[in-house]
């Protein structure tokens, strides 16, 4: 049995990059993984497929966020797939991964991209939270995947690392919130992880640069991720709430 036998999750943003590799893990650990994607549909049914063949349980769900009525949308998709899969009703892991980036120094960031950006990376996730509140279980979790660029300055994204030190407070208030529910809510930060968001990172002279970034003095690898993430899903984690956990292999560490 594995640790999250009989948990049903959500992970955005699960069909690709870093959202893949925590949904593989949590149905590894046992959970229905609920496999979101915003336009890719094809990327998110081999998520689901894959979790299968390893003898989990999945099913995709369809829905843009960063627009109107995103998150009930989410919701609406989430409730059928769960019919559809003999899930019964609500959920215990919610994992608000999806994301955006923006690159741009202060003086070079339009406003629409950082509306852009501010509705993907933070408004989402806040209304995917309130709309979810009914269906969490108590005892639940939120995990939401934040950056490393909250702990370390990187003025060449200054409005995607706001966007994630709004969701690190999101994370610190609805910890207060949640907690007479049992519910804990984390923030993960990584650092910088090869995906479809850093395409530079297949040149092999920008790999030993970034490894270099590292105290661990390597590339990460999706599974870094994926293997805290499913920590603060388990029960071992049952005692920690409120906390944004650094997972950047010990990124600026020293001067
Ligand atoms: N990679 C890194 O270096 C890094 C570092 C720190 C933090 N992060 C954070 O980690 C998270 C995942 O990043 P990643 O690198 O795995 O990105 P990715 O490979 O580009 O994957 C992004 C995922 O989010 C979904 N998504 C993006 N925009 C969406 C939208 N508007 N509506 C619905 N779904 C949307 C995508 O689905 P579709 O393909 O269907 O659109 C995809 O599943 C993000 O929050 C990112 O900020 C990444």
């Amino acid at each position: 049995m594995g640790a999250l036998a009989g948990k049903t999750a959500l992970v955005t943003g699960g069909s690709r990059g870093i959202g893949r590799g925590i949904a593989e893990r949590l149905g590894r650990d046992g959970a229905l993984v609920a496999v979101h994607y915003g336009s890719n549909a094809a990327a998110a049914e081999e998520v689901v497929k894959t979790i299968e063949q390893a003898g989990g349980r999945a099913f995709a769900i369809g829905a843009e966020l960063g627009v109107p009525g995103d998150a009930q949308a989410l919701w609406a998709a989430f409730d059928r797939g769960l019919a559809e899969h003999g899930g019964g009703e609500g959920l215990d892991i919610l994992v608000n991964n999806a994301g955006i980036g923006l690159f741009g120094r202060i003086h070079e960031v339009a406003e629409d991209g950082f509306d852009r950006v501010f509705a993907v990376n933070a408004k989402a996730p806040f209304f995917i939270a309130q709309h979810g509140l009914d269906r969490l279980r108590d005892g639940g979790r939120i995990v939401n995947v934040s950056s490393g660029v909250t702990r370390v300055a990187f003025p060449s994204a200054i409005a995607y690392s706001m966007t994630k030190g709004a969701l690190n407070t999101l994370t610190l208030t609805l910890a207060q919130e949640l907690g007479a529910r049992r519910i804990t809510v984390n923030s993960v930060l990584p650092g910088i992880v090869p995906t479809d968001i850093n395409p530079w990172l297949d040149d092999a002279q920008q790999q030993v640069r970034v490894a270099g970034y590292t105290a661990l003095n390597r590339v990460a690898e999706v599974a870094d991720i994926a293997d805290v993430v499913a920590f603060l899903a388990s029960d071992d984690s049952r005692w920690i709430t409120g906390q944004n956990l650094d997972a950047t292999g010990g990124a600026g560490l020293a001067v």
